[in-house]
């Protein structure tokens, strides 16, 4: 098929480096020769007809912003027939032949929905969660983990002069990866994940009191969103240790700030192979990263891929954060 007009979208949760991955379409598909249109809101651009027009400098001045100049939303509308065929109207009246889809698992989703009803699709990896089965890295996630670090690095001289505990949610949704690397990075003595069934006193409390046998007077436990609950578990280690101890939640600062050479980097290398990708006419595709290199796999196998769990870091963080 003969692709002339390729639309690029960005869904689900924003990520430091979706603007990069936008940019590195839009200038890949123009060098093509390719027309490059601009959904605005993600799936949601696509049902009320928020469409634009992207040329070389509409993508100027934004590799280095946070958040998203598409903007985006999570569409439950889209998950409806009715929302998927006018999406597709859209399309139509637009010469969409293609389109580049940057997010999470529900993004690839919409996309392999799109690709099945004839509007090749492929998907771009951009969630600060990392936790895309598909793929060892997302745009966005070495940006949020150092957000993280730098804030618990910030907690931690505030417990250092206090002597004492602090317990910090991170974001991850479901999945351990920013808990995991954030609380590595900053020598958290106890790290609760999602991903390992939590024995309060076995994970927390034993080793806040080992460490203290040993002369540590402050402590950092960085919990997963996953498994939350950081207020009840600041009380229960104040109760049970006599240590003074306090709860934070990070929350949506860890989306936001300028994105890192890492996310720069790989959302250029990802948007230009995903326009390599649609300007031949194949969809149904994501990008990912697998061993440092850029491939692509079936949207189908993709959504249907688990993501092992890092033990060895786990085991790693046991071993040396005490
Ligand atoms: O997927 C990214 C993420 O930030 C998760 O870590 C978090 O659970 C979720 O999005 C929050 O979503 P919202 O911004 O819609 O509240």
């Amino acid at each position: 098929m003969k692709v002339k007009t390729i639309g690029v979208l960005t869904s689900g949760g924003d990520a430091p480096g979706m603007n990069a991955a936008v940019r590195a379409v839009v200038r890949a598909a123009l060098s093509k020769g390719l027309q490059v249109k601009g959904i605005i809101r993600g799936y949601n651009g696509l049902i009320d007809d928020k469409v634009v027009d992207l040329d070389i400098r509409s993508v100027a001045d934004i590799i280095h912003r946070g958040g998203t100049m598409l903007y985006t939303a999570r569409s439950p509308r889209f998950r409806e027939e009715e929302g998927l065929q006018t999406a597709m109207e859209t399309c139509r009246r637009h010469g969409i032949d293609g389109i580049v889809c940057i997010g999470g698992d529900g993004t690839f989703r919409g996309a392999r929905d799109l690709s099945l009803h004839g509007i090749p699709c492929v998907g771009v990896p951009g969630t600060i969660d990392n936790d895309i089965a598909s793929t060892e890295y997302s745009i966005g996630f070495d940006t949020a983990v150092n957000t993280c670090m730098e804030l618990v690095d910030r907690l931690r001289d505030t417990a250092q002069s206090h002597d004492r505990c602090t317990v910090v949610e991170v974001m991850g949704r479901g999945a351990g990866y920013l808990a995991l690397h954030s609380g590595v990075a900053c020598g958290a003595t106890a790290i609760v994940l999602p991903e390992i069934k939590l024995d309060v006193q076995r994970d927390v409390i034993e080793k806040i009191q080992n460490a203290q046998r040993t002369g540590k007077q402050h402590f950092i436990v960085v919990v997963a969103e996953g498994v939350g609950g950081v207020d009840k578990l600041a009380e229960q280690i104040q109760t049970i240790t006599g240590i003074d101890t306090r709860a934070t939640v990070l929350g949506h600062v860890q989306r936001g700030g300028t994105p890192s050479v890492r996310d720069r980097v790989t959302a250029s290398r990802m948007g230009y192979e995903a326009v390599q990708l649609l300007s031949q006419g194949i969809g149904n595709r994501v990008v990912a990263e697998k061993d440092g290199k850029i491939v692509d796999y079936d949207i189908y196998d993709a959504l249907n891929m688990e993501k092992p769990f890092d033990e060895k870091l786990y085991k790693i963080a046991n071993a040396i954060n005490n």
